[in-house]
C-alpha cells in the first residue's frame, strides 16, 4: 500500500491550476502511484447533482446562505464518501479546489465572512488537505483580469468586479494564515517552472 497524500490546488478563475492539476497527475501515475483525480464542487454523485444546481444560471435568486450551504453539503458527500475511502485505501488525491474555495468566494467574496463559513465546515476542517497549491495572480494580472472583464461582460457592473477583487484578497488572506499547509505559487511563472516546483515539494513529501 502506497503512502496516501491529500492535495487540493486553489486559486481565482483562470489562474491556471487545471493544467497543473493534470501535469501532476501524469507525473505520479507515470511513478507508479495510485492516484484519485477529482474536483469540487462535484466528485460524487450527489456533489455533482449540487454543482449543477450551483452552476444553473437559472438560479439566479439563489441566497448568498444557499449558495454556501451547497458548497459545504457537496463537499461533505465528496470527503466521506470519495476522498476518506480513497486515502485509507493509501492513494494520493488530487482536489481541484476545496474549502479555501468556500472562505474566499462566500466568505469574502460574497460577505458572508470566515468564521460562518469556517462553522458550516466544521467538519470538513478535520480532514483537511496535507499540502494545498495557492495560485497567486500577481497585482498586474488581476489588475488585466479585471479590464478583461469590464471589456467581455456588459452585466458585470461594480458590484462583480469588486466580487472578484475580494475572493482574490480572500484567497491571498488564508494562504498567509495557514501557510503551513498553503503553498503559494506565482501563477504567472511558466507552466514548466510552476510544475517543477509542485513536484519537488510532492516527490519531498513522499519521501519523508
Ligand atoms: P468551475 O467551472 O469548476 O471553475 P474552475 O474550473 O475555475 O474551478 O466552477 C467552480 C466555481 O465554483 C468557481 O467559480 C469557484 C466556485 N466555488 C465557490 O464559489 N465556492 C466553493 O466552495 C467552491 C468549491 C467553488
Amino acid at each position: 500500500m502506497g503512502r496516501s497524500l491529500f492535495i487540493s490546488f486553489e486559486g481565482i478563475d483562470g489562474c491556471g491550476k487545471s493544467t497543473q492539476i493534470r501535469l501532476l497527475n501524469e507525473y505520479l501515475k507515470g511513478k507508479g502511484y495510485d492516484v484519485l483525480l477529482t474536483r469540487e464542487p462535484g466528485g460524487s454523485v450527489i456533489s455533482e447533482k449540487i454543482r449543477a444546481m450551483l452552476l444553473d444560471k437559472a438560479n439566479s435568486d439563489m441566497t448568498d446562505v444557499t449558495e454556501a450551504l451547497l458548497y459545504a453539503a457537496a463537499r461533505d458527500q465528496l470527503v466521506n464518501t470519495v476522498i476518506i475511502p480513497a486515502l485509507e485505501e493509501g492513494k494520493i488525491v488530487l482536489c481541484d479546489r476545496f474549502v479555501d474555495s468556500s472562505e474566499a468566494y462566500q466568505g469574502f467574496g460574497r460577505r458572508l465572512g470566515s468564521e460562518y463559513i469556517l462553522d458550516i465546515n466544521r467538519r470538513i476542517l478535520d480532514h483537511l488537505p496535507d499540502i494545498t497549491f495557492y495560485f497567486k495572480l500577481t497585482p498586474e494580472e488581476a489588475q488585466r483580469r479585471i479590464s478583461n472583464m469590464k471589456r467581455d461582460t456588459d452585466r458585470l457592473e461594480e458590484a462583480g468586479i469588486s466580487f472578484f477583487e475580494r475572493t482574490n484578497e480572500g484567497f491571498n488572506t488564508i494562504a498567509e494564515r495557514d501557510s503551513d499547509r498553503i503553498v503559494t505559487l506565482n501563477a504567472g511563472d511558466t507552466i514548466e517552472n510552476i510544475h517543477q516546483k509542485i513536484t519537488d515539494i510532492v516527490d519531498d513529501y513522499l519521501n519523508r
